[in-house]
């Protein structure tokens, strides 16, 4: 199933929850199996996101690095809350937890490629990325 829903998610953006009865036919499952499965991992989306994507790291050493005020100003930068996606569509602001570069931290996800050592001037350089 998590080829799949992999595959699903790299075409469409996402896994919606409209696909689910298919996908459990197709795989012989019942859908509170492959709900669980989309609703357990963090990585699968249930709505389309923004345009781009920025995650960023919420595990120990990032926040032991900062993290938590580099994701209040990413925050009122991006104009978007944790978790959501701007009204425009144009970015989302997605958790993740660890990204193995924990020595250089805090870092993030831009559109799939890492970021290390966020400050403000990196989160600067990112929100003008995003904005185009
Ligand atoms: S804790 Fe953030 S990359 Fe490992």
């Amino acid at each position: 199933m998590l080829p799949l829903l992999h595959a699903m998610q790299e075409e469409a953006g996402h896994i919606d929850d409209a696909w689910v009865p298919a996908i459990a036919r197709a795989l012989n499952l019942s859908r509170a199996d492959v709900h669980g499965v989309v609703t357990f991992y963090h990585d699968f989306r249930r709505v389309a996101p923004g345009r781009h994507v920025v995650k960023l790291c919420r595990a120990e050493s990032c926040q032991a690095r900062g993290a938590a005020a580099i994701e209040k100003a990413a925050a009122e930068r991006l104009g978007v809350a944790m978790g959501a996606t701007r009204a425009d569509g144009q970015v989302a602001l997605e958790p993740v937890y660890c990204l193995g570069l924990c020595a250089i931290g805090p870092n993030a996800l831009v559109d799939g490629r890492p970021v290390a050592r966020i400050d403000a001037a990196a989160l600067e350089r990112i929100a003008l990325e995003v904005a185009a």
